[in-house]
């Protein structure tokens, strides 16, 4: 049985997202389900919801493990009119919306692995994959979200135990899933206002807070190159700054390695 978007949306607060909110019980992934509807013209805010997929992706070509009923895979439907450049700055925007959405369920405060991992004690609870499409002159993006909620450890694939959590292994108690849908989206339907009217630039000091890579020593793949250095923060562009000792770099998409660990109190505050 999928989500009652009736529950989602008594608890909802938002001008944009979830006028239309399409709640399944399995899926091969809601990424897909969403750019459907975007192809067929859905309003921007529809959201997908499903209890579990079949075919879950993360970044680069990765799976997301999407058990039945126990953690949120949602994405979400937006059409802004803004150049294909800053929209692909809303992965960054919907990083902030989850680590809050996140906080209020963890009791912690949770932190930002650029590009868009949200971790809570050093593990990733949570990732977002945004996928853009061009549609004639305009384009849609489908901001998709995988919460890692009620799962016990066992509930993660054995390679991915290590470096995973859940709210409920952070707090022992399990999260209403509707509840924390609808804070999500509450939260994204925010950010994404003032995105837009503000620019990412306004954003930056909300991202930058939660950042756990600031200050550690880190390896970048970017493409087939390696680049090792301390992360010094991320630009108004939404890249990656990395002092390396061949100089200063500004990474625009790349797959970071933390070495020797993150901060003592990164995500933890
Ligand atoms: C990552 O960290 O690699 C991103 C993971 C994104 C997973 C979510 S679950 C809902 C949506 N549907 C998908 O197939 N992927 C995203």
């Amino acid at each position: 049985m999928g989500m009652d978007p009736a529950e989602i949306r008594r608890y909802l607060r938002a001008r944009r997202l979830g006028a239309r909110i399409d709640c399944l019980a399995e899926t091969d992934s809601t990424n897909s389900d969403a750019a459907r509807a975007g192809r067929a013209g859905a309003p921007e805010g529809t959201v997908v919801i499903a209890d579990s997929q079949r075919r879950g992706r993360g970044r680069l070509g990765r799976s997301w493990a999407s058990p039945p009923g126990v953690n949120l895979y949602c994405s979400v439907l937006l059409r802004p009119r803004l150049p294909a450049e800053e929209s692909a700055l809303l992965p960054l925007v919907a990083g902030i919306a989850v680590a809050e959405a996140v906080d209020g369920s963890t009791e912690s405060r949770a932190g930002l692995k650029w590009p868009n991992d949200v971790v809570v004690g050093g593990r990733k609870i949570a990732g977002i994959l945004c996928e853009m499409e061009v549609d004639g002159g305009a384009h849609f993006v489908v901001v998709g979200m995988g919460v890692n909620l009620n799962g016990d450890r066992e509930s993660f694939p054995p390679e991915i135990r290590p470096l995973a959590t859940s709210a409920l292994l952070e707090t022992g108690r399990p999260v209403e899933r509707a509840r924390f849908a609808a804070d999500l989206l509450s939260a994204l339907d925010a950010r994404y206002e003032g995105f837009l009217h503000d620019g990412f630039s306004a954003l930056l000091p909300a991202w930058s807070e939660r950042d756990v890579l600031r200050g550690c020593r880190v390896s970048v793949r970017v493409g087939e190159e390696v680049v090792e250095g301390v992360a010094t923060g991320i630009t108004e562009r939404g890249r990656l700054r990395v002092e390396s000792t061949s100089g200063a770099r500004e990474i625009v998409a790349g797959d970071v390695t933390v070495l020797g660990g993150y901060r003592a109190s990164a995500g933890r505050e």
